[in-house]
């Protein structure tokens, strides 16, 4: 059964005072979320304990890291294990950002790393994907993205991949208040599932949830969340105001 999905992407915001009160709001909100509908919040690292005891009486409240390492642990001074995260409870982690693609340099092979060893230690991979501008106007989007599938993901057996999830984030739109059309973000999300389906077939295609991440709002969640590929969000702006991502969870 393919879920839907609404993640929050904190990115580097928030103080502690600050994340008390977020967490304290969507703990105590009416939330549509079931097994079929899950919220996902990707808070920095300092605050995962936090966000964990705050969203506990929740099931379908989930905690995410945003980001982890390649390896299991040793000498890395910085960086955060996935064995480090399991031992805490996590049980999602965000991979491939385009801000860590961009400003710490990380290739599909090395998100590929990242990709195996949060698999091995179950935990889910919330992978994200997408264009620069640039490509987007030569057209050729389609194609740079398959490439990032393919890099980071096609090693995975049908069983590894049915464990991912998929965030389409066209960096053009992160941030910038632009969002991608719902019929560019449809087009898209049909696009990686049809790339999943000539490698692993339709059956496990069809099953893998592909969220849109891009500025998000309240007010355009209805109608994108309505588009047959779309299976959910990756928010970052409007997730830090509660009353915006309780909107866009039960949108
Ligand atoms: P914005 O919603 O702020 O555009 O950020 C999108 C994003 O990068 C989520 O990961």
């Amino acid at each position: 059964m393919r879920k839907k999905v609404i993640a929050a992407n904190w990115k580097m915001n928030g103080t502690l005072e600050q994340a008390n009160d977020l967490l304290d709001a969507f703990a105590s909100a009416t939330l549509n979320v079931n097994e079929e509908k899950i919220a996902v919040f990707a808070v920095p690292a300092p605050y995962l304990l936090l966000a964990k005891e705050k969203l506990v009486g929740n099931p379908f409240l989930k905690v995410a890291a945003q980001n982890c390492y390649s390896k299991k642990s040793g000498a890395y001074t910085g960086e955060i294990s996935v064995e480090i995260l399991k031992s805490i409870g996590i049980e999602f982690v965000v991979l491939g950002h385009s801000e860590r693609r961009e400003y710490f340099g990380e290739s599909n092979s090395f998100l590929a790393e990242k990709v195996n060893i949060s698999l091995e230690f179950g935990i889910t991979p919330i992978f994200c994907c997408g264009e620069p501008l640039e490509i987007r106007e030569a057209e050729t989007q389609n194609a740079f993205v398959a490439k990032q599938l393919e890099e980071s993901l096609f090693h995975l057996t049908a069983e590894g991949i049915n464990k991912i999830i998929i965030a389409y984030e066209p960096i053009w739109a992160i941030g910038t208040g632009k969002t991608a059309s719902n019929q560019q973000a449809q087009e898209m999300h049909a696009s990686i599932r049809s790339v999943i389906a000539a490698k692993y077939g339709a059956d496990i295609a069809n099953e893998i949830s592909i969220l849109y991440g891009g500025s998000v709002k309240a007010s355009s969640a209805v109608d994108l969340f309505a588009e047959p590929d779309v299976d959910g969000g990756l928010v970052g702006g409007a997730s830090l105001i509660a009353d915006e991502f309780i909107k866009i969870i039960n949108a």
